[in-house]
């Protein structure tokens, strides 16, 4: 490489991220290579890895040192320099990497490279010029859609759009070296940029759906200074709306949950060397509901699997769903024909269960029957070859008893998969007494091959997720006889953020299996404990949620919204007055209080239980499971932003007036004493 061109490299592993020392490196570097006589033109590079992931976001809301230069100072400095800057982009440039690099006056990537401005899923907007340069690269339209969605893009893409000059074709260095010298100081905060009023009316309208998360809104503040303000004003603006977002809940949340899902992988006595097994082929057991998604999981994935079912009719259900969804994915263009004919290649059904004898993973799902559960795990130990991971997707019962049906318990573990399988991203991954590290560590490589986020925990009923949904039910139903109605509780904990309200869920989820498992628990039920009936009064009437077209809500023939139904409030007002409650109506707030307080007074029992290792794991099984907004950080993050003390007294309060179920978890109860937090 010529002794003209300077190679600055940003070197802070792993991921390049632009800290206050690799900022005042950056900004010595520049400020040398200008002043060198010899050096006609500067290639900046990214040494590892990547580019650059953008700011280091372990350093947000800390004060950097005295003297160290801002990120938009040098992207400032990069762009006003008088000898051509050129980004050689590998790997990842993402958000302040991708920004620095729209500060250099061209671009080049390896064709592998990709790029985005990822701020909005940390709850920021771009805050290094990425709003204001963006959209007079590549247009308003595109720059919002990068912006608000905050994909990362492969180099293609980007040089199709003009994020990119060039694709390198070999050594990347040397293709920015060649292209650095002589190339045009083109500026980009200098280029010219359109209005788009359209664009902003439909990014708008699409936001809008983002049930109170704030920062896809800010952004397209932010790209509308661009557009309609001058450059100096429009960067300005930008970094108002960044640093007030940056000090906002929303963000403190996302950015934890960023971190947290990175955290669920690391358990503390199963060492990053533990052995873990290959796994080249697998087998489900049921191809029902969740048999047919676990096994879609496996070939998306590119592994094969055969599920076995015990009954012809069911088994042929089963592959004809899963090719439904194939093909509806093909038919929209969602995945290739290729990758069509891949997955179903993948995929194999059988009545034969000695087919799976070979297989690395079996997967248990078959009916919620301890019985049943364990005559499948029997045969399982007898068919399997040693070695062969046995799991199960209970969703409640005791892993411990199941395992204890095979000579290998130490090979057995729980792979709670949530519903829809193919889509939902988490996998609790069940520890039972004996499940050995081995076993744990292979579940948790394989959990990222499938795209999921596992989260190990212990063995109790319903484990963490369920478990905390019946305590949320729980109230909701007590709502119910207070004084709400169903669609009432629904629309203010979807206000709250999640995607659905209980009795939509339940709705969705049908009624009687959850009625079949009351009637059969309803000799041991503890009956000094609040019970309400009316789930179980509506399922005497026939109404077993959408499958029915009647549940907690009716539905129109052939639809699936719910409609509030009269003869459903007058099922719950004659029941409420069976107790002699005096309804009465309840706010929003007061809904929303009485559920997620119940949510977090559970996982704080959880937590004392050792059931989860973390208040972070908690979280992520409600973000990934059961859509609690990402921007809220999950119910227990959530509960330390109101602030322990005030969820405390509230819980405190449901207890008097409800009774035990309420009681409050010891561990909340000396945290909010403490002034602490979950986090803690
Ligand atoms: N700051 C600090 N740490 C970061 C980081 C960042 N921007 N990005 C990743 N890390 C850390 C991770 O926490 C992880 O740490 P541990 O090993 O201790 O767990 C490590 O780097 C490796 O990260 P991944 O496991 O995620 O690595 P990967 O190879 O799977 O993915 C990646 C790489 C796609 C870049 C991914 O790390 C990522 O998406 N990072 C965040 C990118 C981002 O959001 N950038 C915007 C930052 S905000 C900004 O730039 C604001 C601005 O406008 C100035
Ligand atoms: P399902 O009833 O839709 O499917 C079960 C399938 O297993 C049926 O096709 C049945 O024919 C088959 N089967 C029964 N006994 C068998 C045997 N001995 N050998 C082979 N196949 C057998 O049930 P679903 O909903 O898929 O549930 C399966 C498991 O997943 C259960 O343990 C359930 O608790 C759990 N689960 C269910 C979720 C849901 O939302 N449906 C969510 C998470 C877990």
């Amino acid at each position: 490489m010529s002794d003209k061109v300077r190679v600055v490299f940003i070197d802070n592993p792993p991921v390049n991220g632009l800290g206050a020392a690799v900022r005042t490196h950056l900004m010595k570097e520049l400020e040398r290579a200008l002043a060198d006589e010899e050096v006609e033109a500067i290639v900046l590079a990214g040494k590892g890895k990547m580019f650059s992931a953008g700011a280091d976001i372990r350093e947000f809301g800390k004060k950097a040192p005295p003297g160290t230069p801002s990120l938009p100072d040098v992207i400032d400095a990069v762009e006003r320099s008088t000898k051509p800057v050129v980004a050689a982009i590998h790997g990842v440039a993402a958000g302040g990497g991708l920004e620095l690099a729209l500060g250099c006056h061209a671009r080049i990537a390896s064709s592998d490279a990709r790029l985005g401005l990822p701020e909005v899923t940390l709850g920021i907007v771009p805050g290094a010029g990425g709003t204001q340069r963006l959209p007079r690269l590549i247009g308003v339209r595109e720059a919002l859609g990068l912006i608000t969605e905050g994909k990362l893009i492969p180099a293609p893409k980007a040089h199709a759009l003009g994020i990119l000059d060039e694709i390198a074709s070999g050594d990347l260095l040397s293709a920015a070296a060649s292209r650095a010298s002589g190339t045009p100081l083109r500026r980009t905060s200098e280029l010219p940029v359109t209005d788009d009023p359209s664009a902003f009316a439909e990014a708008e309208k699409a936001a809008a759906k983002s049930r109170g998360f704030e920062a896809p809104l800010a952004a397209i503040e932010a790209v509308k200074a661009a557009a309609t303000l001058p450059a100096e004003q429009g960067f300005r603006k930008e970094r108002e709306i960044f640093l007030k977002l940056v000090a906002s809940d929303q963000s403190k949340a996302l950015r934890r949950v960023f971190f947290a899902e990175r955290e669920a992988a690391k358990i503390p006595d199963v060492p990053p060397d533990t052995n873990v097994k290959e796994i080249v082929s697998a087998g489900v057991i049921g191809c029902g509901t969740m048999g047919g998604g676990i096994a879609m999981c496996f070939a998306n994935a590119g592994i094969p699997v055969v599920v076995a079912e015990s009954d012809p009719s069911a088994l042929e259900r089963g592959l004809e769903k899963i090719f439904g969804l194939y093909e509806s994915s093909r038919s929209k263009g969602r995945i290739s024909k290729d990758e069509f004919e891949r997955r179903m290649t993948l995929l194999s059904g059988t009545a034969d269960f000695s087919r799976l004898s070979q297989t690395d993973i079996v997967v248990e799902a078959v009916f919620e029957e301890m019985d049943i559960k364990k005559s499948v795990f029997r045969d399982l130990d007898s068919i399997c070859k040693p070695g062969t991971i046995l799991a199960t997707n209970t969703s409640s019962l005791d892993v411990n008893e199941i395992a204890g049906s095979t000579s290998r318990p130490s090979s057995v573990i729980g792979t709670h998969f949530f519903s829809p399988a193919n889509v939902m991203k988490l996998m609790e991954c069940v520890r039972g007494a004996q499940t050995s590290k081995e076993t744990i560590a292979s579940v948790f490589q394989l959990a990222k091959r499938l795209d999921k986020v596992a989260v190990l925990v212990g063995v109790c009923d319903g484990f963490v997720g369920n478990r905390m949904l019946y305590a949320y039910r729980r109230q909701a139903d007590f709502l119910l006889e207070d004084g709400a109605l169903p669609h009432e509780v629904d629309q203010a904990v979807v206000e709250f953020g999640l995607p659905m309200g209980p009795y939509a869920m339940a709705d969705l989820a049908g009624l009687d299996i959850g009625w079949a498992v009351r009637k059969r628990q309803e000799a041991t039920r503890p009956k000094p404990l609040r019970y309400s009936t009316i789930p179980d009064r509506i399922c005497e009437l026939g109404r077993f949620g959408q499958k029915t077209g009647a549940g907690f809500y009716r539905y129109e023939k052939g639809s699936r919204t719910p409609v509030p139904d009269p003869e459903i409030a007058s099922l719950i007002e004659g029941v409420s007055k069976e107790l002699g409650i005096e309804r009465r109506p309840f706010t929003r707030d007061e809904i929303v209080e009485r559920c997620i307080y119940a949510l977090i007074n559970e996982g704080a029992k959880i937590l004392e239980e050792g059931i989860a290792l973390r208040a972070s794991d908690v979280d992520l099984v409600w973000i990934h499971g059961f859509g609690f907004p990402r921007y809220r950080g999950g119910p227990m993050f959530y509960a330390d932003t109101v602030g322990l003390k005030k969820v405390y007294g509230a819980v405190a309060r449901f207890h008097e007036e409800q009774g035990e179920w309420m009681r409050p978890a010891p561990l909340l109860e000396r945290l909010a004493r403490e002034g602490g937090t979950f986090q803690d």
